[in-house]
């Protein structure tokens, strides 16, 4: 494809985090922040963490080669002509965000692109009032946007349909996954998941059940490695055979007695069952079952071979 050109507005570390990931991938990166020391520092901090990558195997170009794709900006309008996409990272306050998309938008033309991002502000409380609404929205990366590689496109109601695949387009052909977010919900979802088990965690130390520490060794060593490779979804489809069906019939129970001691009575119904088991079973078809635990258990191998090189 074609190189494009990205305009970032606000140097810190996910904007240099951006930099890295769509520099890394061929395209042309303008970076632009108000503050002279995050401008000043720009490069340098891009640079450390691309001799970084390329010791790790994870660059495929040369560092200067990467590096003389991005070009620092003291002026908003010139680091934003002839943008594809326009991707915000300022402070996150949702009159800041206001702010920066009105200046944006008064400099660009109607085909740019963009987009916030906004960790938890939906994009309807700083694009509806945009002349062209149609083309703004939230793309959420985890931190580093490099290393973590999914990314959540939150649409606004009136963010049009071509923006989105042209965002998927964009994100995937830099290396990341994109996945599609409907309704603005509060935290979007890669911070509501990480929300439900930081609730369960802080419940279970306040109450005596575990320390702080202790959990974190079901984390990493149980849940997160397993997560890591195949999904929580994924998990619940291999640990029973039979898939997602056989363990909502085996541990449904029990999953909804530990919601009704928090306060949640939210039962997985049939439909609600049916619907991630047929969505799950496109990946992991149940006639399939043995084969693909014996694949997950081999990549577990090599993760394990991993962590106890790193010391886990
Ligand atoms: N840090 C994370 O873990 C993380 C993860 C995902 C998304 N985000 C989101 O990304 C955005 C940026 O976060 P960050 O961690 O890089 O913050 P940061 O503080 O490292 O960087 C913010 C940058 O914005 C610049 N800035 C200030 N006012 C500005 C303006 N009016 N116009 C343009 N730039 C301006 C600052 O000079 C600074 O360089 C936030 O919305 C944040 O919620 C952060």
């Amino acid at each position: 494809m074609a190189q494009i050109k990205i305009a970032i507005v606000g140097a810190g570390s996910i904007g240099a985090g951006w930099a890295i990931l769509f520099a890394s991938a061929g395209e042309r990166v303008a970076l632009y922040d108000p503050e002279i020391a995050q401008r000043e520092s720009a490069k340098k901090r891009i640079g450390e963490r691309l001799s970084l990558l390329k010791s790790h195997e994870l660059l495929a170009d040369t560092v200067d080669q990467v590096l003389n794709r991005v070009e620092v900006f003291d002026d908003l309008a010139t680091a934003l002509s002839g943008a594809t996409l326009i991707q915000e990272c300022g402070p996150e306050r949702v009159d800041i965000k206001r702010e920066i998309f009105r200046e944006i938008e008064s400099h660009v033309d109607r085909e740019a692109i963009i987009a916030s991002s906004s960790s938890a502000i939906k994009p309807s409380e700083f694009t509806n009032e945009m002349k062209f609404p149609e083309r703004a929205l939230v793309i959420h990366p985890g931190n580093p946007p490099y290393l973590i590689l999914v990314g959540e496109i939150v649409p606004s109601s009136r963010t049009s349909e071509a923006v989105i695949d042209r965002v998927r387009q964009i994100l995937e052909s830099s290396g990341m996954s994109a996945v599609l977010v409907r309704n603005e919900p509060q935290g979007f979802v890669f911070n509501r998941l990480q929300g439900a088990i930081l609730r369960e965690a802080y419940s279970l130390v306040r109450d005596g059940v575990i320390s702080a520490r202790e959990l974190d060794e079901i984390m990493i060593k149980g849940l997160g490695k397993r997560w890591a490779l195949i999904g929580a979804f994924g998990a619940s489809s291999l640990n029973v055979k039979g898939g997602i069906r056989a363990h909502v019939a085996r541990m449904g129970e029990s999953y909804y007695k530990m919601g009704l001691e928090r306060g949640q009575d939210d039962p997985w119904t049939p439909d609600l069952v049916e619907k991630v088991a047929s969505d799950m079973e496109k990946k992991f078809p149940v006639d399939n079952w043995e084969a693909d635990v014996l694949a997950r258990d081999e990549a577990l191998m090599k993760l394990t071979r991993l962590m106890k090189e790193l010391g886990r």
